[in-house]
C-alpha cells in the first residue's frame, strides 16, 4: 500500500497545497474577483510601516494556525485599486527581524484572497552601484538566517514537500515592477543577489567581505523565510529593496554604519517606492 505522501504526490502540486490549506482552516477570500482583478499585498518593512497614500477601507485582525501576524491587515485603495497592506515589523516597528511571524503573515495574506505579494525591505549595499537611496528589484537570494520557522511543510501529517526555489522571485512580477518603475520615471536596478542575515545586529566588515565572496550584492534581515513561505503557498512574490546604507566596512560605512543617516535616506527613497507602488496597481 502506498504511504500518505505518495498518495498526495499523485494529486499534483496544486492539489497538495489546496489540501494542506483546507486542513489548516483556510477559507478563501470572501470576495469573488474577476481573473483580471488580482488583489495584491504589500508587506512594508523599515521606513514603510504605514502607507500614507492608501485610502484605508477596513482593518482586519487575522487569526492563523501559526499565531498572530505582525499586525492587522489593512485593506484599502491605492491609486484606485484594491490592495492589502501589512507592516512586517508591526505598526510601531516593534518586532525584530528574527521574531517576525513570517508564517502567520503569509498564511493570513493567502487566506485574505491575495493573488501576489510585493515586499518592500531596506538593505545595506555591498555592490558599489547599490548606493544609499538606490531602489533594487533583486533576482536571487542567499540565506544565512537560522532558527526561524521557515516552512509550512515541516513533516507534520507526513506532508513532505520540497518546493522549487531555483528562481526565488516571481519573474513576471519582477518585470512588472521594473516596467512600472520606468513608467513612473524612477530609476531601479534590475537584479541583485540578496543575502538574508539573522540580525538584529548589523554585520562585521569581515562578514560583509564573506558575503561578497559568496556573491551577495545587498544584505538585509527579512527576505527569508518570507520569500520561501510565499512560494510554498503558491503566492507570486517579488521585492523592492531600498538601500539605506553602504554595508559595514564599505565606502561611507568604513568606520561604522550611522543610523541617524539611515532614517533620512529611507524617508526620501520611500517616496519613490510609493510612486512605483501606485503605478504597479494600475493595469
Ligand atoms: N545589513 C543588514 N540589514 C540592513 C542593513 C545592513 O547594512 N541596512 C538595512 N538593513
Amino acid at each position: 500500500m502506498l504511504k500518505k505522501p505518495y498518495i498526495l504526490a499523485e494529486l499534483g502540486e496544486h492539489a497538495i497545497i489546496c489540501n494542506f490549506l483546507r486542513r489548516t482552516g483556510y477559507a478563501p477570500g470572501r470576495k469573488t474577483r474577476k481573473e483580471s482583478e488580482v488583489l495584491f499585498a504589500i508587506i512594508g518593512g523599515s521606513g514603510l510601516t504605514q502607507l500614507s497614500t492608501l485610502e484605508v477601507e477596513r482593518r482586519e485582525v487575522a487569526r492563523t494556525p501559526y499565531g498572530e501576524p505582525s499586525g492587522a491587515l489593512i485593506f484599502g485603495r491605492l491609486a484606485g485599486c484594491e490592495v492589502v497592506f501589512l507592516a512586517r515589523h508591526g505598526y510601531g516597528h516593534t518586532i525584530v527581524p528574527h521574531r517576525v511571524n513570517y508564517r502567520a503573515n503569509i498564511w493570513a495574506l493567502k487566506a485574505a484572497g491575495v493573488g501576489s505579494v510585493v515586499s518592500v525591505a531596506s538593505v545595506g549595499g555591498i555592490r558599489p552601484d547599490c548606493a544609499p537611496g538606490a531602489l533594487i528589484v533583486p533576482d536571487q537570494i542567499l540565506d544565512y538566517t537560522w532558527g526561524r520557522a521557515h516552512t509550512f511543510f515541516d513533516g507534520a501529517d507526513a506532508l513532505v514537500r520540497h518546493i522549487d526555489f531555483t528562481h526565488p522571485y516571481d519573474e513576471g512580477m519582477r518585470r512588472r515592477i521594473l516596467d512600472k518603475a520606468r513608467e513612473a520615471g524612477e530609476e531601479v536596478i534590475d537584479g541583485a543577489v540578496y543575502a538574508a542575515t539573522q540580525g538584529p545586529r548589523l554585520e562585521t566588515a569581515a562578514e560583509i567581505d564573506r558575503l561578497e565572496r559568496d556573491g551577495a550584492d545587498v544584505v538585509g534581515m527579512t527576505g527569508m523565510p518570507e520569500a520561501a513561505l510565499a512560494r510554498e503557498l503558491e503566492l507570486p512574490y517579488a521585492a523592492i529593496n531600498v538601500v539605506a546604507n553602504y554595508a559595514a566596512g564599505r565606502e561611507t560605512s568604513m568606520q561604522g554604519v550611522h543610523f541617524e543617516q539611515l532614517e533620512q535616506v529611507l524617508q526620501e527613497a520611500m517616496l519613490r517606492v510609493r510612486n512605483v507602488l501606485a503605478r504597479l496597481c494600475q493595469s
